[in-house]
């Protein structure tokens, strides 16, 4: 798309178009809805597991109640998706990850139990064993390396039994080589062929992540970093070949992640593609932006400029912590 040639000023005066608050409205380019919203949140299995993570303020790990009443104030304010992050008891984590494909997993729990109470909600869920691994990572760890097949195996049965026990949809986010094409192949042999794919597409290695995993419990247990799976920071064409491969792989929609520091991404991702195009503002962003907000530092109308930000970029939707707070906002507004 090319700009209008501008006529000179005084003939052009872009001010003109910023009159009013009509005017405005009527020359908005995106907006944001609660329908571009998808929320995370973090339940918990472990007995007093729940309440506010230190840092990320604001946010609560739920109970397998509490994340009932959150699906059902989703299902009441218009937010049309839920993301599900298990809180698992420490002392079952193991290097085998077992508990990741368990149908009794306090994920595929809160799958069934959100499922109850809001059926139509779209119910996201996360691919990747660190919930579960007694060492922090995505994939299994052997002699100190992360094994890319063994860990796609093992993502797939999470798959299925995420799958079985609801999901509208699977989001992988490990970041391992072939988990797409392996996990359509096994849904549709299994008979979930409306199960869709929201791939972790460009998932770059992040220190943003830091809120998120103290709110899983995995912060202390990292043993090295995620670096030799998750994408650096600094390749934005090895980002562009994930989503291409994650697309031929069958993915259903695609995601970049983190959100506001790679906003490039997003907008070459969906000006290249042309995919459903989200993105993630991750634990990290939250942090920031919520800490500022409490010192007084910011106004908490950032909130709705850091979202509209994603649109503009040309995301079709956001996963975000702040979905709540931005459904009540735009409720307010009518
Ligand atoms: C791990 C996973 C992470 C997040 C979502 N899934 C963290 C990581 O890769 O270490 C981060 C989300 C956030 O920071 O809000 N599979």
């Amino acid at each position: 798309m090319s700009n209008p040639i501008l006529a000179p000023y005084p003939a052009a005066r872009l001010r003109r178009l910023r009159k009013s608050a009509a005017m405005r409205a009527l020359t908005t380019e995106v907006s944001l809805g609660v329908s571009n919203l998808i929320w995370p949140i973090f339940v918990t299995e472990i007995a007093g597991g729940e309440g506010e993570i230190a840092s990320m303020p604001g946010v609560e790990r739920l109970t397998l109640d509490g994340a009932k009443r959150a699906a059902e104030y989703a299902a009441r304010m218009g937010i049309p998706s839920i993301c599900v992050f298990p809180h698992s008891d420490p002392d079952q984590k193991t290097e085998t990850c077992e508990r990741a494909w368990d149908p009794d997993n306090i994920g595929n729990r809160a799958i069934r139990a959100i499922k109850e109470v809001a059926p139509e909600l779209v119910v996201m869920t996360d691919i990747a064993l660190d919930p579960y691994n007694a060492n922090g990572h995505d994939g299994i760890v052997r002699d100190g390396v992360i094994v890319n097949d063994e860990t796609v195996e093992a993502l797939v049965k999470m798959a299925l039994v995420q799958a079985e026990s609801g999901a509208d949809l699977l989001g992988p986010s490990d970041m391992m080589d072939g988990r797409i094409g392996a996990m359509r192949t096994a849904l549709e042999a299994a008979g979930h062929t409306d199960v869709a794919i929201l791939s972790y597409a460009a998932k770059f290695a992040s220190g943003f992540y830091g809120p998120f995993r103290d709110a899983v419990g995995a912060s202390g247990r990292l043993v090295g970093d995620k670096k030799t799976y998750q994408v650096n920071p600094s390749n934005r064409e090895e980002a562009l070949r994930c989503v291409a491969r994650d697309l031929a792989e069958g993915a259903d929609m695609v995601m970049v992640k983190p959100g506001m520091p790679y906003l490039d991404i997003c907008r070459e991702v969906k000006d290249r593609f042309g995919a459903p195009t989200y993105a993630y503002q991750v634990s990290g962003e939250y942090a920031m932006l919520e800490g500022a907000i409490r010192n007084g530092w910011l106004s908490r109308d950032v909130v709705a400029e850091s979202l509209l930000a994603f649109r503009r970029a040309g995301c079709d939707g956001v996963l975000t912590y702040y979905a709540p707070y931005l459904a009540e906002t735009l409720a307010q507004k009518g």
